[in-house]
């Protein structure tokens, strides 16, 4: 089989390198593919927002199924742009309407209302709406949570301490503070707990597989401090999401998640992220994402036992309901190095070195890395390289990321030493 996969981060790369494995792979082309995508298949200089030339390609290389990484193409509709083209290739991802579960918070919060998924009190407003939003915000406790409605490149969500600059920032929000994806704001009651993210595979028919949960580390500093990032690191199998909790997930949001959509006719064939958060044990739902995480993707693919491949096209050809899902029984961690000053403005260009080849038991997945003119590998991001690691224990697979994170080098760089250490406690304390 012939496979595309679009997309250029950490999570490609992971992706890549499962898919890779596969028996029944012939070849991978990753579009556009980052400074160490091309170890499994080809990098192709395609933009995924381009359809036309997407789908140029896929002919031209005979291409059987597409695979999509990030969140922009399924929102755009790419689903559905192929559905439209008949001999198209298999597409792994939801329709345009079933990525407004990401591409909407208020048709999120609305879908879960009407499925009973468990997930905090809410309400939407709009320029028209902006007394009754205040008047809302007077009934909840602080702190106050407010979301624009949109994609908003992971900053759309402000969470603050005090009525009077809530009832500004609503204000702000709505007078484009993020531009039109704050044109509507979901305003909601302040869940407290620890959040883990669940990934689903469904294939729009009701069957789905549960892949394993993983645990991301958003905050830029030590001890969860700073400016929200894309993520810092992540840790898989997550202590606080035993069986019960999961028995809980899988029962109270799993199911009724693909029922809703299966029930509703939204075409969903790829990967529902679940970002969650467990209020004393009880799990609800923070979010819907409709592709998989970064970095939990990092460490979720080494987790994964069994074949990528037949799974994916069993979830695209709606039939999953016969594939085994096995996990792998040892840890899994990740380390993501970061060029210094991210997440605000950094410097782009410079020089890797340390990350040709990783420790037995390791892989350097990248992200923010291209090749230059000359093939030495340069930093092109704020997130350079996720250092993955497996372990018999949590503290094994820790340490094995911390020795890669320390043996990359380029100037500035900078990693989160407390990555897992929540989890470490847990463990510990059991
Ligand atoms: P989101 O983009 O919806 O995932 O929100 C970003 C982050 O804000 C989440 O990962 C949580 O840490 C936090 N957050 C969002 N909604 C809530 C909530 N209702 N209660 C507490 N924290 C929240
Ligand atoms: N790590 C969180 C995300 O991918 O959105």
């Amino acid at each position: 089989m012939n496979i595309l996969l679009l997309g250029s981060g950490g999570r490609e790369c992971a992706i890549a390198w499962k898919l890779a494995q596969s028996p029944e792979l012939d070849r991978l082309y990753i579009a556009p593919g980052n400074g160490g995508t091309h170890k499994y298949g080809e990098n192709v200089a395609l933009s995924p927002l381009d359809f036309d030339a997407v789908a140029k390609f896929a002919s031209e290389h005979d291409v059987d199924m597409i695979v999509v990484g990030n969140e922009d193409p399924l929102v755009a509709g790419i689903y559905d742009y192929f559905d439209a083209i008949p001999g198209s290739p298999l597409i792994v991802g939801p329709s345009k309407t079933g990525a407004a579960l990401e591409g909407s918070k208020d048709f999120a919060k609305q879908f879960m209302a009407r499925h009973s998924i468990p997930t905090a009190a809410y309400r939407s407003f709009t320029a028209d709406t902006v007394a009754e939003g205040e008047e809302f915000l007077a009934t909840l406790r602080p702190p106050y949570v407010l979301k624009a409605d949109g994609l908003a490149a992971g900053k759309g969500v402000l969470i603050i301490d005090s009525y009077e600059e809530a009832c500004r920032s609503l204000r702000e929000m709505l007078g484009g503070m993020f531009g039109k994806s704050s044109a509507t704001v979901v305003v909601e009651e302040f869940l407290k707990g620890i959040e883990c993210s669940v990934f689903v595979l469904t294939d729009g028919n009701g069957g789905y597989r549960i892949l394993p949960v993983a645990k991301d580390y958003k905050r830029i500093g030590e001890g969860d401090t700073g400016p929200n990032t894309g993520g810092m690191g992540a840790v898989s199998p997550v202590a606080f999401a035993d069986k019960e909790f999961m028995h809980k997930v899988e029962e109270r949001i799993v199911k009724p998640t693909v029922k809703g959509l299966a029930e509703e006719g939204i075409v969903y064939r790829g990967f529902i992220f679940l970002g969650l958060i467990s209020v004393e044990g009880e799990p609800m739902v923070i979010e819907y994402n409709v592709r998989m995480g970064d970095p939990e993707t990092e460490v979720v693919m080494l987790r994964i036992a069994s074949d990528l491949v037949p799974l994916l096209k069993a979830a695209a050809e709606g039939n999953l309901s016969d594939m085994p899902l096995d996990e792998d029984p040892r840890y899994a961690t990740t380390v993501m190095v970061v060029s210094g000053g991210y997440p605000g403005d950094y410097p782009k260009g410079k020089a890797i070195s340390g990350a040709d080849s990783a420790e037995e038991g390791s892989v350097y997945f990248h992200a923010g890395t291209k090749l230059g003119a000359d093939g030495t590998l340069l930093t092109s991001g704020g997130r350079v390289i996720a250092c993955s690691a497996y372990g018999k224990d949590l503290n094994e697979a820790l340490a094995a990321s911390f020795r890669g994170a320390g043996a990359v080098g380029f100037e500035g760089k900078y990693f989160r030493r407390d990555i897992g250490a929540d989890l470490r406690a847990i463990e510990e304390a059991k």
